[in-house]
């Protein structure tokens, strides 16, 4: 069968800057890949290619089999990608619940009373029932992430894209985070970019590690962390903010 998602040979750069660099990657059903790489990697430009918001120079997108890389990004919102924004990007005046039902009756094509209890449960999947009533904009920052998902989930996605989730939330916050993307990837596959690499360790499969849009690294979150190559970005991207710092 064929994987959910895979990037075949994607590359894209802005001007000298390159995003990605002929890279290659599949996420099989119920599998969590994790993404790590320093800032301005590629990495949030790569899920911009693989959610139609941007084309890749050369490459292609394949969701289940089928070739993507020429279908906008509503339509493959309808085919099943779901996204959350790396800075969250909810109505912010609208309720926790009109916000996952607007994502449930428009990208997700429920109606009604049917699209009601769905938005319902997945506020309960996530947490967010007891907010269901307050306005996006003044969740805290966990609720604000469980939003994000929750919107994402409510699309129905086969394939989950999570763009750094667990960025400024406390440990046991990401604790919870981390237990609640187990719980929902049975039926989806999801790609997880993320800095709060230990949460990936929890959660991911696999992990990828990228580098001026190229993969430096693949396999066993701990193989991966522990590779040389990905080690030594890490230890020169901290010197980096050491030294600005
Ligand atoms: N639409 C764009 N136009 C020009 N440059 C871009 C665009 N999107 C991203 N970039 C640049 O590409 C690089 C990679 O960005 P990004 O994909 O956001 O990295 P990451 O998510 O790994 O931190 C950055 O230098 C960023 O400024
Ligand atoms: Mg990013």
């Amino acid at each position: 069968m064929a994987p959910v998602l895979h990037a075949d040979g994607l590359t894209r750069s802005f001007g000298s800057i390159v995003v990605a660099d002929d890279l290659s990657f599949s996420v099989d059903m119920s599998e969590c890949l994790g993404v790590i790489g320093p800032n301005g990697a590629g990495k949030t430009s790569v899920f911009n290619i693989l959610a139609g918001a941007i084309q890749p120079q050369s490459g292609k997108v394949f969701l289940d089999g089928r070739d993507i890389t020429a279908c906008s990004q509503f339509e493959r919102t309808r085919l099943g990608i779901g996204r959350t924004y790396q800075v969250p990007r909810p109505f912010g005046l609208l309720t926790a619940f009109e916000n996952v039902l607007t994502a449930a009756t428009f990208g997700g094509g429920r109606k009604g009373r049917e699209a009601d209890n769905f938005a319902f449960e997945i506020l309960d999947r996530t947490g967010l029932v007891g907010r269901a009533d307050m306005a996006a904009g003044s969740l805290p920052l966990l609720d604000r992430k469980r939003l994000e998902l929750a919107r994402a989930m409510a699309l129905t996605p086969r394939l989950l894209l999570l763009d750094e989730i667990a960025g400024g939330l406390t440990e046991a916050e990401v604790g919870q985070l981390v237990e609640l993307i187990v719980s929902i990837k049975k039926d989806l596959a999801i790609v997880w970019i993320e800095h709060v690499t230990h949460a990936l360790q929890a959660a991911a499969d696999r992990i990828v590690a990228i580098n001026t849009g190229r993969k430096i690294a693949e396999g066993l979150p701990q193989d991966v962390m522990a590779d040389a190559a990905v080690q030594e970005i890490y230890m020169g991207a901290m010197l980096d903010a050491a030294a600005v710092g």
